[in-house]
C-alpha cells in the first residue's frame, strides 16, 4: 500500500532506510556480448535502485553521459520514462537496439494497452543539450543520474586496459576533441564537466536530484581525487546531500608496484548525491 504522505518514491519505509546506508556491496553480473565493447558500462540493477528511491512510477529521468542504455533499461524495467545522450553512434546504437528488443518483448497490460513509458536516445554532446532540448521540445526532468567519463583515465595504459585491448574492445571511447574524456588535462575535464551540469540544472525541477557516479583514480603516480573534486566544484552549484559507495568485491587484483610501492586497485565508485535547492548560483 503506497503512503500518501511520501513526497519522494513509493517505497516502504524498510526499503527507505535501506538505501539511506552509505555503502553497499554490488557485483555487475558478466556483459552480454553487445555490451562488452564500451569500456565503462554500469549495471542496470543498482541504477533501477536510484530510480526507485528519487522517483515516482512515470516521471522523468535523464542520463547526460548515456553509454550503451543502462540507464533507460533501468526506465524500462522500472517503469520510468527516460531521456539519454551520447556522443558516440556506435553506443547510442547499442542503446536503441537494447531497448527496441526490450520494448519488443514487452507483454501487453490485461486491458491490450502497451507501452506506457517512453525511452528517448539522443546522439550528440551534452554541452549542446540546450539545441536538443528545444528541438525534441522535451519537459523538465525529475531525476538524474549518470557515470561521465572518469577523468581522461581511460586514456592512460595499463594491465587491464591491455587485457581488452587483446580481446579487440575497446579502451577509450573515441578520438573526438567533444568526447570529455580527451580533455587536455584533468582540470580541465572537472571544469567542462561542472558546466555541463549547471546546463543540466536548468532542465531539472526544482527539488529534483542528481546522482553522480565516479571514482577517484591513480594517473602516473599521482593520486587524482576526482569524486572528491567533482563533489567540491559541483557543490557550488547544486547542494551536496552526501554519498553512497559502491563496493565492487569481484574484480581482480592487479599487482600495480608489488615490491616496491603501495598502488592501490581501486573497486570502489562514490555515488555523489546532490538536490536542486533555491540557493543562488556562485560564479
Ligand atoms: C562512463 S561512460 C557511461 C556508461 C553508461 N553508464 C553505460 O552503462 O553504458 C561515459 C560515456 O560518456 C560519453 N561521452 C563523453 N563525452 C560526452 C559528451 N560531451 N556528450 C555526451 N556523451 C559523452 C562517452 O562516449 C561514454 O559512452
Amino acid at each position: 500500500m503506497m503512503n500518501p504522505k511520501n513526497r519522494l518514491n513509493d517505497l516502504s519505509a524498510q526499503d527507505w532506510l535501506r538505501f539511506t546506508k552509505t555503502w553497499f556491496i554490488h557485483n555487475p553480473p558478466r556483459r552480454k556480448k553487445s555490451e562488452l565493447l564500451h569500456p565503462a558500462k554500469y549495471p542496470e540493477d543498482l541504477i533501477a535502485e536510484f530510480i526507485q528511491f528519487f522517483t515516482k512510477p512515470g516521471q522523468i529521468v535523464f542520463d547526460p553521459f548515456l553509454g550503451t542504455g543502462s540507464t533507460l533499461v533501468a526506465c524500462h524495467t522500472t517503469g520510468r520514462n527516460g531521456i539519454g545522450i551520447e556522443l558516440q553512434k556506435k553506443y547510442a546504437d547499442i542503446a536503441r537496439q537494447r531497448i527496441q528488443q526490450l520494448e519488443s518483448q514487452q507483454k501487453l497490460a490485461p486491458d491490450g494497452s502497451k507501452q506506457v513509458c517512453r525511452q528517448l536516445v539522443l546522439q550528440g554532446n551534452s554541452a549542446e543539450l540546450e539545441k536538443m532540448w528545444t528541438s525534441h521540445s522535451l519537459p523538465e526532468v525529475d531525476f538524474v543520474i549518470t557515470s561521465p567519463p572518469y577523468g581522461p583515465m581511460l586514456n592512460k595504459k595499463g594491465l587491464a586496459t591491455q587485457e581488452r585491448e587483446e580481446a579487440g574492445l575497446d579502451v577509450k571511447y573515441s578520438d573526438d576533441a567533444e568526447d570529455l574524456g580527451n580533455a587536455a588535462s584533468y582540470q580541465e575535464f572537472v571544469q567542462r564537466l561542472v558546466d555541463i551540469f549547471r546546463k543540466i540544472k536548468l532542465k531539472l525541477k526544482p527539488e529534483g536530484y542528481l546522482v553522480v557516479i565516479l571514482q577517484n583514480y591513480m594517473d602516473k603516480g599521482e593520486y587524482q581525487t576526482l569524486a572528491w573534486d567533482v563533489g567540491k566544484e559541483l557543490g557550488k552549484h547544486f547542494q551536496l546531500r552526501g554519498e553512497r559507495i559502491w563496493l565492487q568485491d569481484n574484480k581482480t587484483l592487479y599487482p600495480y608496484g608489488y615490491r616496491y610501492s603501495f598502488v592501490p586497485n581501486v573497486h570502489h565508485h562514490y555515488c555523489l548525491i546532490f538536490k536542486k535547492v533555491g540557493f543562488k548560483e556562485v560564479d
